[in-house]
């Protein structure tokens, strides 16, 4: 067992460029981490987009959702003006730019699936696209796809079996079946809880149950210390400059 968790830089470094963007990505890679965590969904002409939000409105120059939208929308968004000044015109990268970034600098990812709400054709879409983009990615032992919503992660073990799994869920709120239950149904390789009032004990359940326990979103390193003694395997920050060289572990 590793001295620490590993360090998966949450939507990027998010703390230090804009989320979801390359900048955010190349500063993850700068501050030592060897993994990623970003978002994908899909617009209305099956474009892949890196966004948490289903509307470009937080994030973006943009304004409203992008079920409707298309890749000539998309290119005219700045994506990093609303962060700092030194961002300005930063694009929103599709699918293809991250697993580019990834495969050039061997770094390794947790790509998580939206919950796409543009209806069942684009849902469908959603997974057969990142399903199929993925044959771009050089190494998929290192890849972990999760998400919210997990009848799309259904659809996407169905489509790439090989691939490993995160079961992603708010612990006090998510609908539909336990990690207890759902997570070995899919296969999944990881539990992926929130952090806030998690427990040793139920940590501990979900690592005698036989996953991995990635931990989101823990900006605090003395949190990340306790994390690490009741044994889990990942932490999701914001922060990665902040910790020291042997959290950064791949
Ligand atoms: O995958 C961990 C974390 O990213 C889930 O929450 O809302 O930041 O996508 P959110
Ligand atoms: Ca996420």
């Amino acid at each position: 067992m590793n001295e620490f968790p590993r360090i998966f830089a949450h939507r990027g470094a998010r703390s230090l460029a804009p989320e979801n963007t390359m900048a955010a990505f190349v500063k993850a890679m700068e501050a030592g981490a060897h993994w990623i965590e970003f978002d994908v969904d899909i617009m209305g002409d099956g474009t892949l987009l890196i966004m948490h939000d289903n509307t470009f409105d937080r994030t973006t120059s943009g304004k409203g959702g992008y079920y409707d939208k298309t890749f000539s929308d998309l290119r005219k968004l700045d994506a990093g003006g609303w962060f700092s000044k030194t961002y300005r015109f930063e694009p929103v990268p599709e699918l293809a730019d991250v697993i580019t970034f990834l495969n050039m600098n061997h770094m390794w990812a947790n790509l998580e699936i939206k919950p796409c709400f543009g209806g069942p054709t684009l849902r469908e879409r959603l997974v057969e696209s990142v399903a199929a983009s993925l044959n771009s990615l050089n190494d998929t032992e290192h890849l972990i796809v999760s998400s919210f919503d997990h009848d799309l992660l259904a659809a996407f073990h169905e489509a790439r079996p090989e691939i490993d799994l995160g079961w992603l869920f708010l612990r006090e709120s998510q609908p539909g079946p336990d990690w207890a239950s759902g997570a070995p149904e899919l296969e999944c390789r990881a539990i992926h809880p929130d952090d806030t009032g998690l427990t040793e004990a139920e940590v501990a359940r979900m690592l005698d149950a036989g996953f991995e326990v990635n931990v989101w979103t823990v900006n605090d390193l003395d949190r990340a210390r306790e994390l690490a003694r009741w044994g889990v395997t990942g932490i999701f920050t914001d922060r990665p400059q902040d910790f020291p060289a042997p959290a950064l572990t791949r």
